[in-house]
């Protein structure tokens, strides 16, 4: 048995029944966030039939996916979509991802798969108006929402950006930050904004995955556990580890949150990965790096940190194995999920 089947056994009730395809349909962004690696002058992707030559890519990723998975998200991703000068009559940018959705329609339905759309935004946008349309156009057939990001540092936030989460709230399903060392140290001194959203929105705590020029930002372990402090002290709503608290607390079941398994990562290229970029290079891992899949990253994990004999191990959504696995980052001995998870026993 390969790691992946070990793991998909091993794992059981634990393993998502979520499947997730991350569409990036290109990296062009008109901002420049500082944790953010993309290329973003680049044009590769941005014409129709490129977008559509993503759909024979997204059919062999649903043919293959487990047959346990009860939903398939597809996430829609840039660079930013929805950037002012991509929506301003000349170029539609919003008719090319309705055409690129009306067939993602047709091959689920063929396969009996219900369509779920989620397009993740920068929400600058000005054309607030014609978006707004667009999307409550595309609700009467299909599900279409938005995820928001928020940083508390390192990504532009104007007026309209707090605007056009009060525009869009019927359509945003959450907000998603980007855990970094500084984002971390933001919280911790108290942010305003944060704390406004915090009481509007689900808010996803994403795990930050560095490139190269952006190792620095990656918390330490340590930092990290002041983050877990964080969570359970001002903002016990927060995901996942909010949750998973609660579950720890009532030793409840939890899966793993952070996707191993039924995830594709489809490039502006159309390479197809299981989350690296071609630009994280095999160097910067303490494991090997595979692409397509990065159960061996999974697997190292659990064997480190002895997860299979720990007593939080059916609550615990674990950590990201990709970004845990990045080899400059400060680590601790032993785990510092299970440090926070005996602090809370206390
Ligand atoms: C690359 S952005 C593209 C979509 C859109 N422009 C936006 O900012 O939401 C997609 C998501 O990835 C997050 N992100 C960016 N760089 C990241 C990194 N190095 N590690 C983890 N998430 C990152 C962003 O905050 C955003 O939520
Ligand atoms: S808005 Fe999105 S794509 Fe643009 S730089 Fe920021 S994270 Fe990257
Ligand atoms: S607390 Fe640590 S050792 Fe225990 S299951 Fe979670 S990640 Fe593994």
């Amino acid at each position: 048995m390969d790691t992946l089947g070990y793991l998909k056994t091993v794992l059981g009730n634990k393993k998502p029944r979520v499947a997730e395809i991350e569409l990036t349909l290109f990296e062009n962004c008109d901002v420049n966030c500082t944790f953010c690696a993309h290329e973003k002058s680049s044009v590769i992707g941005m014409k129709t039939e490129e977008m559509l030559s993503k759909i024979p890519l997204i059919e062999n990723f649903l043919d293959e996916i487990d047959s346990d998975v009860e939903m398939v998200n597809l996430h829609l991703v840039g660079g930013e979509l929805l950037q002012d000068r991509l929506i301003d009559g000349v170029d539609d940018f919003l008719a090319r991802y309705e055409l690129l959705i009306s067939e993602y329609q047709r091959i689920c339905e063929r396969r009996q798969i219900e369509p779920r759309i989620i397009l993740v935004s920068n929400m600058l946008t000005t054309k607030s108006d014609v978006v707004i349309k667009w999307l409550e156009k595309l609700n009467e057939t299909v599900f279409v929402r938005l995820i928001a990001s928020f940083d508390p540092f390192g990504r532009p936030l104007t007026k309209q950006y707090f605007l056009n989460l009060k525009i869009f709230r019927q359509f945003i399903s959450n907000i998603n930050v980007v855990v970094t060392k500084e984002a971390i140290r933001e919280l911790k001194k108290g942010n305003e904004q944060f704390d406004r959203l915090y009481q509007e929105f689900p808010i996803f705590m994403d795990d930050f995955l560095p490139d190269v020029e952006t190792s620095r930002m990656i918390p330490s372990d340590e930092e990290y556990l002041e983050y877990l402090e964080l969570v359970v002290k001002k903002y016990p709503k927060l995901l996942p580890f909010g949750e998973a608290i609660s579950k720890v607390l009532t030793q409840s079941p939890n899966e793993i949150q952070f996707t191993t398994f039924n995830k594709c990562n489809i490039l502006p290229n159309n390479k197809v990965t299981n989350y690296l970029w071609e630009r994280h290079p095999p160097e910067s891992f303490v494991t090997e790096v595979n692409y397509q899949d990065n159960s061996n990253m999974l697997y190292r994990f659990i064997e480190e940190n002895q997860c299979l004999s720990c007593e939080y191990y059916q609550s615990c959504p674990l950590r990201c194995p990709v970004s845990w696995s990045w080899k400059d980052r400060v680590r601790s001995k032993g785990c510092v999920n299970k440090r926070f998870f005996d602090s809370l026993a206390k």
